[in-house]
């Protein structure tokens, strides 16, 4: 191996070895938790989604094990957030989440951080849970509507 060869070889792999870091810390900034029903409430503080100093998360992933499937809360500001239930409405498979998109890996579905369909073969958007915030407290509220 000449120089020239050497060079490119060793800066690929520094390349590589930034994007992997890159990639796990976006990992680490998703957040998935188990929460405490109180009442007909499932309850998650407000500083599980970060702070001032160390930034906010986008969503957490809250389960608990009354639940059949797990529910994404997503930060839109400090005071408005939303809370969805993962579940498909186009034939039921577990959602996942990516960033401001829930996605079906069964048929490809998509929503918004609001639950609105964006890509199909779904066409229902997700159950969402009125949610209100007392004492740094979210509380989503599991009633049936
Ligand atoms: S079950 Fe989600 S797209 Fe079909």
């Amino acid at each position: 191996m000449d120089r020239k060869q050497f060079l490119k070889t060793c800066g690929l792999g520094c390349l590589g070895s930034i994007a992997a870091v890159s990639l796990l810390n976006s990992c680490s900034s998703a957040r998935s938790m188990n929460s405490s029903i109180d009442g007909d409430n499932l309850v998650v503080p407000t500083s599980d989604f970060g702070n001032e100093t160390h930034g906010f998360r986008k969503f957490i992933v809250v389960n608990n094990d009354l639940l059949k499937f797990p529910i994404c809360v997503f930060r839109h500001t400090a005071d408005s957030y939303s809370a969805l239930w993962m579940e498909c409405t186009h034939m039921g498979a577990e959602l996942q989440v990516f960033g401001d998109t829930l996605q079906c890996p069964a048929h490809g579905s998509e929503f918004s951080d609001r639950g609105v369909v964006r890509n199909g073969p779904a066409d229902r958007a997700l159950r969402s849970f009125p949610i209100s915030i007392e004492m740094n407290l979210i509380k989503i509220s599991l009633k049936k509507q």
